[in-house]
């Protein structure tokens, strides 16, 4: 298979873990014969450096002719007094605009020797698998600005979904939840909101074509008090825009590792944007010792919903998963007994795995 990949290092560690996701995108081109090539833009603060904005017209360009986007972080202190239009951070929304990402994607998975990090109870976060499916373009973060103050006495709000916005994310949690255990939890307030009220209309319409997909409707209360109550209780959940950036939050600090946490967002050719859930993490940056994870993980991401490359998603994680049962982890993540590294013998961790699938001679083959 031959795929056009552009990476946008962005700042801080971004730069960092994107060398380590593209050595481990190599290592799988390799053991698969594919072909990636690679084309790197900036983004960010880098770009605001370079060109005076947070998002050059090469690299939108770049974007739109790749079939998938690997996207560092952005920011850090020295643009935090910029002004708004040349803010890092307006990178990132203008290239998600940019590509009509609707979906965001955020997979949830408790490791098992990181689980004492979770503020929660271990048993209670011990085998949490879950993927939260957000709606990123509608609702009402995307209300119109003019109509929101009145004389400054009354505030308005107003949350919009066209039936089309709701259905294409539905059919995409649907898939989702089809091709990992078959649940589907759909969030919303239907006791409340109209528009939760024909939400839940068209995920009754959509249950027919997805007959193997065992459906339930849960209140977003309900959802925030079961997500730390009994998180395994999920498999896939959809919910609109606003809900899903709160719950997915919610959700992210279950595993206790913000490290180690991936996203995806997609458009409907298929073509996504990946980026681990932190930022970039100007306190350690050009120290060698972020955690590559999220990011590596994000490649994984964007070869099973971008490429359709099941397997070779799986190997990568499996990799991970091999270096932390093997008591490696790096600083950010407390693991008693483990073994410290840095990000470059973690991802040549990762990548000896991918290489040799397997865990001991992966280890007996790295260097400290
Ligand atoms: N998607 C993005 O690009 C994105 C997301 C969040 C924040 N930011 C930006 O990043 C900058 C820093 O923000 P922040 O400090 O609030 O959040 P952050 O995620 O960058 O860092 C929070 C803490 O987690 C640690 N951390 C994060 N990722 C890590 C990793 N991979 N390995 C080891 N430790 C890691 C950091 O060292 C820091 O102590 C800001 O400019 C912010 O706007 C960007």
């Amino acid at each position: 298979m031959k795929k056009r990949i552009v990476l946008l290092p962005g700042d801080g560690i971004g730069k960092e873990v994107m060398e380590s996701a593209k050595e481990v995108l190599t290592a799988i081109a390799e053991e698969y014969n594919h072909t990636f090539s690679f084309e790197t833009h900036e983004i960010g603060g880098a770009a605001i450096d370079l060109y005076g904005t947070p998002l050059p017209d090469p690299t939108v360009e770049a974007c739109k002719q790749a079939d998938a986007v690997l996207l560092g972080a952005v920011g850090g202190p020295k643009w935090d007094q910029n002004l708004s239009h040349l803010r890092p951070e307006r990178g990132l929304l203008g290239i998600r605009k940019a590509l009509d990402l609707y979906a965001n994607l955020r997979p949830i998975k408790g490791f098992k020797n990181l689980l004492h990090a979770s503020p929660l109870k271990e048993e209670v976060v011990a085998g949490s698998d879950l993927l939260i499916v957000r709606e990123l373009t509608g609702g009402i973060y995307f209300g119109t600005p003019s109509e929101r103050r009145e004389n400054g006495q009354v505030v308005v709000d107003t949350l919009s979904y066209t039936r089309y916005e709701i259905e294409r994310i539905v059919d995409k949690a649907f898939q989702a939840a089809r091709s990992r255990r078959g649940r589907l939890a759909s969030v919303d307030k239907a006791n409340v909101l109209e528009s939760s009220k024909v939400w839940r209309e068209v995920v009754e319409e959509k249950k027919a074509q997805y007959p193997d997909v065992e459906v339930e409707h849960v209140l977003v209360d309900a959802a925030a008090m079961k997500l730390i109550t009994n998180p395994s209780h999920f498999d896939v959940i959809v919910t609109e825009n606003m809900f899903g950036d709160i719950l997915s939050d919610e959700a992210s600090v279950l595993t206790g590792s913000l490290g180690m946490l991936p996203s995806a967002s997609l458009n409907e050719s298929g073509v996504g944007l990946y980026e681990p859930v932190h930022g970039s993490a100007p306190d350690i940056a050009g120290k060698g010792i972020a955690n590559p994870t999220a990011m590596i993980l994000s490649a994984a991401l964007m070869l099973r919903y971008s490429f359709e490359l099941e397997e070779e998603a799986k190997l990568i994680e499996n990799a991970v998963q091999s270096a932390l049962d093997s008591g490696y982890h790096t600083a950010d993540l407390q693991v008693p007994n483990g073994r410290l590294v840095g990000t470059k013998v973690m991802t040549r961790l990762i990548v000896d795995y991918i290489k040799t699938q397997n865990a001991s001679k992966c280890i007996a083959s790295c260097y400290y």
